[in-house]
């Protein structure tokens, strides 16, 4: 019988496999197409009825290895450049590795005194790396929706205390809604926060002056002034063109109007990490809250990232909890399940930490250049093709685009982009997909892995010019 106590034994075999099969699949990952070709559902042979009968680790994770071999999306590799993901560096991925090895419930100093100081340790060189202020709170999270979420509900206990209620205690109930206005370049996560807190999407003022979304700063200055507190919500690194709200005007206009800012900045924040960008994160160290992702720009495994907040004493209020059997916590050793939504945690630190001591400020500074450089390298590529068209400048990392074949009727040009999106995706060779940017369906590939080089993004044009070549004409 395969119960776990007698699969003891395998323990040490199971991990060799698992760390062999990890090299040889990451050697060629590099190289390998995206979407792996073949019948496209590749789990479903794992399927079927949970068997009475188990068949012991090593059976068991052999077969996920070859299922995983054929069907697993090499979003590791250099040549993924769909939505924003980055992979995992080295140190990183080792150290993910051990997080689960060790199995550290980052929960509270009695659970994990190690993975409470590594992650404090983690959020001070974090906030180092992005010109932060070293006084503000920060808590690790699962990716830049929960990081969002916790900036916002740090934003909603500050506003009803502007009404003079304890909202994590009162609801809210009675209250009026909460203003929240923002941008065109708000990103649907930041939108999903305010659902998941009550405060509702329906409720967020969208003052954009073009069909880009850029900030239509006069519009928002003048609805500030009438809306009593209200939540300002800014976005560093959209995701379509890379663009920036105007952090600092919109710190100004939050200072001017009591209004609390928090900025998504879930792979824009890296901007600070180089001389050339910083000036685009200009005033983030004057918002209240910020939401910063550590699986896109710095490189450490699914799911990773940080929030950080200007008042630390806001941040606690909004997700502490207390029961006789946790135990008290003090300013000096915070438990960092009363600054999340979490209580049980993964020990999300152990990577983070590895990862920037491995490379330091220097490493992630070079990283992030060689993306801006590549970035630029593209943009000329595209430029230098008649039949492609770039549709925005490129501030940071991602290059918007859209197939224009000469002779090609306007009318026609959504459609024709969307199934060249599709042929990309199924091609393999990149991947990315479509967006819609000011009104025209375009690609937006972002550069963000570790990995990634000039090889990778120079098969980017030639893979779209030779796939929209073999489309056939609409009907
Ligand atoms: C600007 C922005 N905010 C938030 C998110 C959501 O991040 P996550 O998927 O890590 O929750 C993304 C993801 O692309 C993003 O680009």
């Amino acid at each position: 019988m395969a119960d776990p106590i007698f699969d003891r034994d395998a323990l040490e075999k199971a991990l060799q496999l698992a760390a062999a099969e990890a090299v040889r699949y990451l050697a060629e990952v590099d190289e390998a197409l995206v979407r792996p070709p073949g019948p496209g559902a590749p789990a479903e042979g794992l399927a079927g009825a949970l068997p009475d009968e188990g068949t012991g680790s090593l059976a068991a994770l052999h077969e996920l290895i070859a299922a995983a071999g054929e069907g697993a999306t090499r979003s590791a590799g250099p040549r993924f450049f769909h939505f924003v993901m980055g992979g995992g560096t080295p140190a990183s991925l080792a150290a993910d590795w051990l997080t689960s090895a060790l199995d550290q419930i980052a929960f509270n100093w009695v659970s994990s005194a190690f993975a409470m100081r590594l992650e404090q340790i983690s959020l001070d060189w974090l906030k180092e790396l992005f010109g932060l202020p070293a006084a503000w709170s920060g808590v690790l999270a699962s990716g830049a929706t929960t990081a969002n979420f916790t900036g916002l509900a740090a934003a909603r206990r500050w506003w009803g205390g502007e009404h003079g209620v304890d909202v994590e205690e009162a609801g809210l109930s009675g209250l009026p809604p909460v203003p929240v206005l923002t941008s065109g370049y708000v990103h649907a996560s930041a939108l999903k926060a305010l659902a998941m807190l009550g405060i509702g999407r329906g409720q967020v003022q969208t003052f954009a002056a073009d069909a880009t979304g850029r900030l239509d700063e006069d519009a928002l200055r003048e609805a500030l002034g009438n809306a009593g507190p209200a939540i300002l919500l800014a976005t560093a690194g959209e995701v379509n063109a890379g663009g920036f709200d105007p952090l600092a005007v919109m710190a100004d206009l939050a200072e001017e109007h009591g209004a609390w800012l928090h900025v998504d900045a879930a792979f824009g924040l890296f901007a600070a990490a180089s001389p050339r960008t910083r000036d685009l994160v200009r005033g983030i160290d004057r918002a209240h809250s910020v939401a910063v992702d550590g699986h896109k720009w710095l490189n450490v495994p699914y799911d990773c990232a940080a929030a950080f907040v200007r008042d630390p004493e806001v941040h606690h209020g909004a997700f502490a909890t207390s029961a006789a059997y946790l135990g008290s916590q003090d300013s000096d050793r915070p438990t960092f399940s009363s600054l999340a939504p979490e209580m049980s945690r993964r020990a999300r630190a152990l990577p983070v930490w590895a990862t920037l001591r491995a490379y330091g400020r220097d490493g992630y500074r070079a990283m992030v250049e060689r993306h801006l450089d590549l970035a630029q390298r593209l943009a000329e590529q595209v430029d230098a093709e008649p039949d492609l068209e770039r549709l925005a400048d490129v501030p940071l990392n991602v290059v918007c685009f859209r197939y224009r074949p000469r002779g090609e009727a306007d009318d026609r040009l959504d459609e024709l982009n969307r199934r060249l999106g599709e042929a990309v995706l199924d091609d393999g060779r990149v991947y990315f997909g479509t967006t819609v940017y000011a009104g025209k369906v375009a690609f937006r590939p972002a550069i963000v892995n570790w990995r990634t080089g000039p090889t990778d993004v120079d098969l980017i044009v030639p893979t779209v010019l030779e796939l929209g070549a073999g489309l056939q004409p609409p009907e």
